[in-house]
């Protein structure tokens, strides 16, 4: 269906009727020739918006599959750079496909980002396609867990996309993606949480703040702009407070995009 060395249809389906580890299990040999595997221009153009914000020592690729983004991270990073993910196929493919190099540490953790097995050990988290697996109702706490494994003054950086009008044939394709996953998820168990409609920008930033991050929003150049001149793609950085200084008032402070 992606070509020569991508899944064919009865894979993807089978896939879609295990829970999401484990389709993620089955499809990791062929994701890196799927669509879903973030582009290369997405990732470049984080990098070089992020990197103006660094150095950074520890980072964290959120829902890293096979590691896309734990390479963008190796190189703004000094120290270390983890990628966690719940399949452990998906960690698997990362082992081997992310170059050992002589910059920071690299590791991989099998965990879930809804219970993240660290402490407070990192100054980035970074993220990349995989908000989509979680409900809207579970927003709250995965964000209150990004918050607790940043250090003061981290950041938790990421893509967002703007989502296409009416007038693109793309809208039809994500709400008849949506309708269908909904569809089986009211049919079969167990559940395949993947909604491209649910992660909205106005939401979750209002989620962030809730968490107690500072968010900022810049345009992410080389994706152009909608008809109304809005970016078609945006970094969201958002900042957990620096640590109070002994006897005063937290530092006020936020991130420049
Ligand atoms: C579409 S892939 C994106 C992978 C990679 N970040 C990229 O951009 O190429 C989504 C990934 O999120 C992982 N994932 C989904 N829900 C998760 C959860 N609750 N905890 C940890 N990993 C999760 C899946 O296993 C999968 O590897």
């Amino acid at each position: 269906m992606f070509g020569p060395e991508g899944p064919t249809l009865r894979e993807l389906a089978v896939q879609a009727l295990s829970s999401v580890e484990h389709g993620y299990d089955l499809l990791a040999p062929k994701f890196d020739h799927t669509p879903f595997r973030t582009p290369d221009a997405v990732l470049d153009s984080v990098a070089k918006a992020l990197a103006p914000l660094g150095p950074f020592t520890d980072g964290l690729d959120l829902c890293c599959g096979t590691g896309a983004g734990t390479h963008l991270l190796t190189g703004l990073c000094r120290r270390s750079v983890t990628g966690v993910d719940f399949s452990a196929g998906m960690l698997d493919v990362a082992r081997r496909r992310v170059p050992a190099a002589d910059g920071p540490a690299v590791a991989w953790v099998r965990g879930d980002a809804r219970a993240l097995p660290f402490t407070a050990a990192f100054d980035l988290v970074v993220s990349f396609g995989a908000f989509g697996h979680f409900l809207p109702r579970e927003l709250p706490g995965l964000f209150a867990q990004v918050h607790s494994v940043l250090r003061p003054g981290g950041r938790f950086a990421f893509p967002v996309f703007a989502p296409p009008g009416p007038a693109h044939p793309g809208f039809w394709t994500l709400l008849g993606f949506d309708a269908v996953m909904r569809v089986r998820n009211a049919l079969w168990r167990p559940p395949f949480v993947m909604y491209y409609r649910t992660f909205r920008l106005g939401t979750v930033l209002r989620e962030l703040e809730r968490a107690g991050l500072t968010v900022e929003l810049g345009a992410l150049p080389g994706f152009g702009r909608r008809a109304d001149g809005s970016p078609r793609a945006r970094l969201v950085v958002a900042r957990r407070a620096d640590a109070a200084p002994l006897g005063g008032q937290p530092a006020a402070g936020s991130v420049n995009s």
